[in-house]
């Protein structure tokens, strides 16, 4: 028997011709209504399985047109069609002549009994329908029924492929964007961390040679003075020098199992001097809070950077808001947020309701020396401390902020589990 299969989608054309070779057939194959109604015309065709939806002809128009010709009527069609809308879709098919309307996908089975009934009932010339039943005026109209609704689902299928594409293109661009983040803070900090360990060296000859000066004058001598303001520029230097080597994770650390609540306790009188009467300051800490592995004194140092900032960010009166959680990071959780690994962590997240900060200032306030503050009052150094500490602990930071709303640091450290090794 000789099949002619006609559809537009390469992939259905050979999984159909795979699975009608398989039972015997031979098949030829169309891509639309036009080219299998000249494959028809020349003859030798058993049967015809079609599509509805193809470019330059569709199945429908191809259906009338054997149907209506005298010498191809007897030739029997299958629609096969994935684009179903309705009930009203077989009824026209049936209509305009066609002897079968399968819905795709369909167990093979069921399509290869259909095939053969057909063909049985076209030899013994009992074709399931002769020739259409319909007049020319409502075939017209029905026609346009069917193809404007089919169209329709066409195109809302095509809208939910764009939004899914849009949606992996958003996704795509976040990762890439995240990665080139990350090398880049990476060939900073390596390019920060050399410099900053030749300066410290040097930094120390010159205070060391300029405190041997000091006490070698009066502190009369007017040379005295000037000595004091290069010992005073120095210290300032070596300070810068030190957050340095700890945003290049160069920083050396003693590093002991600590609860975070109880070294954040240490720390609250002095967090309420740094953000002053004018600011409230809220301490939320999470009972149960798991164990961290770290050194204190990186605690320390993180949380006054956060504090200070908040500070700076309200002005003159608002909230700061501190708090500890314990938080499990799931797969989901880390296939939405590029750059996270799943795991527990303690969390300690600071909250203000201040200036905020627009996306441009939020992609770059972890480099070094990135600062929107006059060069009296910051040296853009803090964060990217708070983001050497961080990393050395193999823990993660979300900003979330928005501009006049305020803004959020949530910094991931890693929880700490005892391991059997340890133990005793
Ligand atoms: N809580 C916050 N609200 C709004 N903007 C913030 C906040 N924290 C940081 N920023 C922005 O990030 C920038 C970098 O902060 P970072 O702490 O690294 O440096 P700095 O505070 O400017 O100077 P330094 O900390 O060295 O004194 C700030 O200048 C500010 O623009
Ligand atoms: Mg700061």
């Amino acid at each position: 028997m000789n099949i002619l299969i006609v559809d537009d989608h390469e992939p259905n054309l050979y999984l159909l011709e795979s699975l009608l070779k398989g039972n015997g057939h031979q098949v030829i194959s169309a891509p639309h209504g036009k080219k299998a109604f000249e494959i028809v015309q020349a003859g030798d065709i058993d049967l015809v399985i079609t599509d509805i939806l193809m470019p330059v002809m569709d199945g429908f128009q191809l259906c009338r047109r054997i149907k209506n010709d005298p010498v191809l009527t007897a030739i029997p069609l299958i629609f096969y069609t994935a684009t179903y809308t309705g009930p009203q879709d077989e009824a026209f098919a049936l209509k305009i002549g066609a002897d079968r309307f399968i819905v795709k996908p369909c167990e093979p089975d069921v399509l290869i009994t259909a095939v053969n009934e057909v063909m049985a009932a076209a030899q013994k010339g009992q074709s399931a329908v002769s020739g259409p039943v319909i007049e020319e005026e409502e075939a017209y109209k029905l026609y346009s029924e069917r193809l404007v609704t089919k169209l329709e689902q066409k195109m809302q299928e095509a809208e939910r492929e764009i939004e899914t594409r849009k949606k992996m293109e958003t996704e795509l661009r976040q990762s890439q964007a995240q990665l080139i983040h990350a090398r880049k803070m990476e060939s900073v900090g390596r390019l920060a961390g050399g410099v900053a360990h030749d300066y410290n060296n040097m930094i120390n000859v010159i205070m060391g040679f300029a405190e041997l000066a000091l006490e070698k004058i009066s502190p009369k001598d007017p040379l005295y003075s000037d000595i004091q303001e290069i010992i005073r520029a120095a210290r300032r230097t070596s300070d810068m020098t030190r957050k340095l080597l700890t945003f290049a994770r160069r920083q050396e650390v003693s590093p002991r199992v600590l609860d975070l609540n109880e070294t954040i306790d240490g720390m609250l009188k002095m967090l309420d001097q740094v953000t002053g009467k004018d600011i409230r300051l809220s301490w939320h800490p999470k009972p149960g809070l798991w164990d961290l592995f770290m050194d204190p004194s990186q605690i320390d140092q993180v949380l006054l950077n956060l504090c200070v900032n908040a500070k700076d960010a309200v002005d003159t009166a608002g909230r700061v808001v501190v708090e500890t959680d314990n938080t499990r990071l799931d797969d989901h959780f880390c296939s939405r947020h590029p750059g996270f690994i799943p795991g527990d962590f303690v969390t300690l997240t600071v909250t203000d309701d201040g200036c905020g900060m627009d996306d441009q200032t939020r992609e770059r306030i972890f480099e070094p020396f990135y600062t929107t503050k006059a060069p009296e009052k910051g040296t853009g150094l803090g964060l990217a401390t708070v983001y050497g500490i961080v990393k050395q602990n193999h823990g993660f930071i979300q900003v979330t902020s928005t501009p006049q709303q305020g803004t959020r640091f949530i910094l991931y450290l890693p929880r700490y589990v005892k391991t059997a090794a340890m133990s005793d």
